[in-house]
């Protein structure tokens, strides 16, 4: 979920339906405001802010204090009622909350006992109510009946909180769900993540675990649930406005596709430079040492982070020699996992808030492992977290479907890998330099492997009624098949597996018919021939290949239906390269399917539920 709050001297409602639209990549099935204007009113829609916008259109609105939500639904359906804000038992307060509560039903038998009613089917209505009934029962301020609701509540939040008989004042406060509070000239403005700030001030304070805001009368305080008092720390933002704007392209997705050539080079810059065989990484410093005495690194994350971790995986075990194990974050953290002081874990997650992967190494932190930390998202919780780590730096990413987070996230895996086979001498140093040209060289392949967008939007065109597609790789470019697989699923919502090349004769085979599409990521490398001899076995039984191969190969044209030619690299970055292609096919079957590309269905860019 996103939330919006300000107060100030502006139009509250616009502030707020501007930013939630920005918020918007977190969840759109409802989205709510509520404003004081001659009483504490509260309206609310389900479907997308836009369709809130044109549901107030033509009722009074102004305010200069104001609380909004764009909803991912966790408790009930996305429905009017169900859309956030929602009040308190007296309707004097209004809430906005992003997580879940966990044990909101034992504390809803206690208020329905005392009479409390509900509207909704949420936890967080469950909690504003609770929250009025501590300040009625102690007869206390607002802020210290939130603080003692924060003690006793179990689960994830983020929420602003404000009330009918104070209209300069809103509460927040945080823990597991991220919120940042803008600080202007006489006013502020709260938020999920900066997008919906940057615009009005570029002064941030990021509320940390634990904390409660106050802002009251044109001034913030904050404080931690046991009540003790904290200098408010202002941040500068570096961050640009039009770096989360589609500056002309139709999607974000596509604008993110394209700017992959960018987003990598911003990554590699002032850390590689191949010609004076110089590779830092700064924010790894203290800890490198475990990293390259480490016995095994475990690796956590989800969806797209959980793909590059599995390329990673390659990466360090073949010029490291470190065994690697990649966990699903959910699966890790609630199967006792064996995890031993020292240990070695690095979390990969674009956004930094994904609350399975925050969990999983917090577990981890708590048996002592040493904590890296791979997040696009600067200051974000899971960056927080890490003992250490290396941002991605590939800019705001706001299309559900990731992109250029993926293909960042790889650079600094292997940059990272590449460091500590250096380090170990498990690399040799002609080796070594190869790889650093090579990487060097990636944002131009890109580029190149960008101008195959015709062809691709060709095979879009013919492929965009299938109802199944397979995505087939080995070794490195097995991860790749299946985030080809998931970039498909997710946005264009056809059902499609990827699978290592050789182990489709294991099952999948059984699925090969003259319908069936199956894509192959076929470049040259150790495992070419091999993958030949699969495309041969699709051949055989009628599938068609779609195979993204090397520039310059003579053999897979032959067979293959459709070719499409990336740049050569070497057989370790191949990834970055060969999954642009997929990015794109995807991109194009889900425009030609009349789909929502940025905001596919059910789907939420970040998730902070469990
Ligand atoms: C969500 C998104 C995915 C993303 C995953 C992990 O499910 O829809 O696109 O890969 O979360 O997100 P993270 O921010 O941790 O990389």
């Amino acid at each position: 979920c996103g939330i919006v709050a300000y107060v100030g001297h502006r139009e509250a409602h616009d502030v707020i339906i501007k930013g939630l639209k920005r918020l918007e990549y977190r969840g759109y099935d409802s989205a709510g405001i509520a404003l004081l204007n001659g009483g504490l009113n509260v309206y609310k829609k389900k479907g997308k802010v836009s369709e809130l916008e044109e549901y107030v259109k033509g009722i009074e609105l102004s305010s200069t204090i104001g609380i909004g939500h764009t909803r991912w639904a966790t408790h009930g359906e996305p429905n009017d009622i169900n859309a956030h804000p929602h009040y308190s038992h007296s309707k004097n307060l209004a809430i906005i909350h992003n997580g879940i509560i966990e044990n909101y039903s034992s504390l809803k038998q206690e208020l329905l006992n005392k009479g409390h009613e509900f509207h909704s089917e949420t936890d967080s209505e469950v909690f504003i109510h609770f929250i009025e009934d501590i300040q009625v029962n102690n007869n206390c301020s607002l802020d210290e009946a939130v603080r003692l609701a924060l003690t006793k509540v179990v689960g994830a939040y983020a929420i602003v909180i404000m009330s009918k008989d104070n209209p300069d004042q809103l509460i927040a406060a945080r823990k597991g769900s991220p919120l940042v509070i803008g600080v202007g000239k006489d006013e502020f403005f709260l938020a999920s993540d900066a997008t919906p700030i940057i615009e009005y001030t570029n002064e941030v304070v990021y509320l940390n675990e634990h904390e409660i805001a106050v802002i009251d009368g044109g001034e913030l305080k904050i404080k931690n649930t046991q009540d003790v008092p904290l200098t408010p720390y202002i941040q500068t933002l570096d961050m640009e406005l039009e770096a989360i704007e589609k500056g002309g392209y139709e999607h974000f997705m596509l604008k993110e596709i394209f700017e992959q050539p960018k987003s990598i080079s911003d990554c590699m810059r002032g850390r590689l430079d191949a010609n004076a065989g110089r590779l830092v990484l700064g924010g790894i410093r203290e800890y490198a040492n475990k990293l390259v005495n480490a016995d095994r690194i475990v690796i956590v994350a989800c969806g797209t982070s959980w793909h590059a971790g599995l390329v990673a995986e390659y990466f360090f075990e073949e010029f490291c020699r470190i065994p690697v194990e990649v966990e699903y974050a959910s699966e890790f953290r609630y199967r006792n996992p064996i995890i031993n002081e020292g240990d070695v874990v690095i979390a990969i997650s674009q956004s930094g808030e994904t609350a399975d992967t925050l969990a999983a190494i917090e577990l981890a932190k708590s048996k002592g492992a040493i904590i890296f930390g791979v997040c696009n998202v600067v200051g974000s919780s899971i960056a927080r977290t890490s003992h250490e780590g290396a941002y991605t730096h590939a800019g705001p990413e706001i299309g559900v479907a990731s992109t250029k987070a993926f293909t960042a996230q790889l650079t600094v895996l292997n940059m990272i890998a590449l460091r500590v086979a250096h380090k170990k001498g498990t690399i040799s140093e002609r080796r070594y330099h190869e790889l650093l040209v090579e990487l060097e060289n990636i944002p131009t392949k890109v580029e190149k492997a960008l101008k195959l967008e015709p062809i691709i939007k060709e095979i879009a065109e013919l492929f965009k009624d299938a109802r199944n597609f397979l995505y087939l790789g080995r070794g490195f470019n097995f991860p790749v098949a299946l985030e080809g697989a998931l970039k498909l699923k997710e946005i264009s919502y056809i059902h499609a597996e990827g699978y290592p090349a050789a182990e489709m004769k294991h099952g999948p085979i059984a699925l090969i018919d003259e319908e069936m599409p199956v894509v192959f990521i076929a470049t040259r490398d150790s495992s070419y021939d091999k993958v030949v001899s699969n495309i041969q076995e699709v051949k055989a039984r009628k599938g068609k290949v779609i195979a993204v191969v090397t520039e310059g190969d003579v053999l897979i044209p032959k067979m293959a239906e459709f070719v499409i030619e990336v740049p050569k690299t070497d057989e370790a970055l191949m990834p970055m390269v060969s999954v642009i292609p997929l990015q794109l096919l995807s991109y194009h079957i889900a425009v030609l399917r009349g789909c929502n590309v940025d905001q596919p269905r059910n789907l939420a860019k970040s998730v902070t539920v469990e």
